[in-house]
């Protein structure tokens, strides 16, 4: 599977919803937290295999806004789950060059855990090899809005006319301004929904779906997924030879 991966045509950039953990553990028999303790095992072998081929931007959709709705034991768990696997992984990440980021509602998480992401962000920070992106107590919705109050503030201080507001500033105040878009979306566990998920930044991006839940979802399902973007034409609204003309 790798050696048939281009490594001239990769994405630069791959965002994966990871759901299907609660399903994983129910078939089990077991609760939904113990789906999200081998969830974890993914994210690793993910990350693992995301350096390994060289993909320069990887982010996990780890907690969504809505996700605070969910029962308390589940959310308490998940926030502990996070922590203690970044405390664990910190060092591993900074001696394998991956650069830790957070995007989401930061001012949200419970202080232990924010501590504990600041911590890890700033240990890291010196590395390039890959960059690794939390989405956190985050939504689109959340970030289109939070971006829009954001430039109007600008306005409203004269910083920013109105006539000057173009799809490059508000893209600078969106929480992924320091990156570029991905181009290949993967969820994982048979849903066909993007759930509030990087909606502006998908404008292009190649879905992919899969069947496999995220307990399940290891390092060759990515490459699986890579090749098959890598199979794909993408004409961002022109036709086909107009593409084989550039
Ligand atoms: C979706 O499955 C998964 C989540 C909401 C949480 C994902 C979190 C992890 C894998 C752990 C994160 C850890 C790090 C270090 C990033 P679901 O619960 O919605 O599954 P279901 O749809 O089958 O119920």
């Amino acid at each position: 599977m790798l050696d048939l991966i281009d490594k001239q045509k990769l994405p630069k950039h791959v965002a994966i919803i990871m759901d299907g953990n609660g399903r994983w553990a129910k078939e089990r028999g077991k609760d939904r937290l113990f789906g999200h303790q081998h969830g974890v095992i993914s994210v690793k072998d993910v990350v693992e295999g995301s350096a390994e081929i060289g993909i320069q931007y990887l982010t996990l959709y780890a907690f969504s806004t809505e996700n605070w709705n969910r029962p308390e034991n589940e959310v308490n768990g998940l926030m502990e789950l996070l922590v203690t696997t970044i405390r664990k992984e910190a060092e591993t990440l900074k001696e394998n060059g991956v650069r830790l980021f957070v995007i989401g509602d930061m001012e949200s998480l419970p202080p232990y855990c924010l501590n504990e992401l600041n911590e890890a962000m700033e240990v890291t920070a010196g590395n390039d090899r890959l960059n690794l992106i939390l989405a956190l107590s985050y939504s689109s919705k959340w970030e289109i809005t939070h971006a829009t109050r954001k430039i109007a503030q600008q306005v409203k201080n004269n910083e920013l006319n109105i006539a000057d507001i173009n799809e490059d500033v508000f893209r600078q105040n969106l929480a992924t301004a320091d990156f570029p878009d991905p181009e290949l979306m993967i969820r994982t566990s048979g849903e066909h929904r993007i759930s509030n998920f990087l909606l502006y930044q998908l404008a292009y991006a190649e879905l992919y779906f899969t069947h496999t839940h995220w307990p399940d979802f290891r390092k060759e399902n990515l490459f699986e997924a890579v090749l098959n973007y890598q199979n794909r034409e993408r004409r961002f609204g022109k036709i086909s030879e107009q593409l084989k003309q550039a």
